[in-house]
């Protein structure tokens, strides 16, 4: 049985990036989550999920929800990744927001961007609302300003430094 597998659900490319990394720093294999099957996962011992935060929820997360009986006999780890600055409270947020508690899901949180040239259909839509909303909103709270401010264009802050939690774990489970 192969160790580790790395597998992503990524609109922008920064989840994707992340799995990269963290596929060349395990040495193991990083697939989109439409590009593998339920039969090929069962080969892995440990599962690494990642996907972007998506108004709080993690992109594609259902593949770990609805699988969950299928991945029982293996260590499950999830990481997400957003525009949100990594403060410990909304990190807790994210988890409780998306990680099953009835299983042993190990997660990690690790701050990104927004790529508006990558982004479509929805997403675009979306993002675009909520910038007329805060634009036209009277009285701003120090939040909603920060949000204005944060999302006005692309900007990327991923590092591969923030991969490494993740990396130490799985190596010191697997050893
Ligand atoms: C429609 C939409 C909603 C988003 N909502 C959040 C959010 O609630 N919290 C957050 O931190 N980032 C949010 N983001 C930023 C994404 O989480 C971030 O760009 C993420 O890394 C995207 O991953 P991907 O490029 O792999 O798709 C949002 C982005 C879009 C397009």
């Amino acid at each position: 049985m192969d160790k580790v597998i790395i597998i992503h659900k990524s609109n922008t490319g920064f989840t994707e990036k992340y799995a990269n990394w963290i596929a060349e720093d395990l040495n193991c294999r990083a697939v989109s989550v439409e590009k593998i099957s339920l039969s090929e996962v069962a080969q892995y011992e440990t599962v690494v999920f990642g996907g972007g935060i998506h108004a709080g929820a993690i992109n594609g997360i259902r593949f770990i929800k609805n699988n969950l009986s299928l991945l029982h006999n293996k260590k499950i780890i999830v990481f997400a990744t957003g525009a949100t600055a990594p403060i410990p409270e909304e990190i807790e947020r994210f988890r409780t927001a998306n990680i099953p508690t009835n299983a042993n899901i190990e997660f990690f949180y690790f701050q990104s961007g927004l790529n508006y040239e990558n982004m479509r259909g929805m997403d675009k839509m979306l993002m675009g609302l909520l910038k007329t909303f805060l634009k036209l909103k009277k009285n701003k709270s120090d939040v909603e300003q920060g949000t204005q401010n944060a999302i006005q264009s692309s900007y990327d802050c991923s590092n591969r430094i923030q991969i490494e939690p993740l990396i130490n774990f799985v190596r010191q489970s697997n050893a």
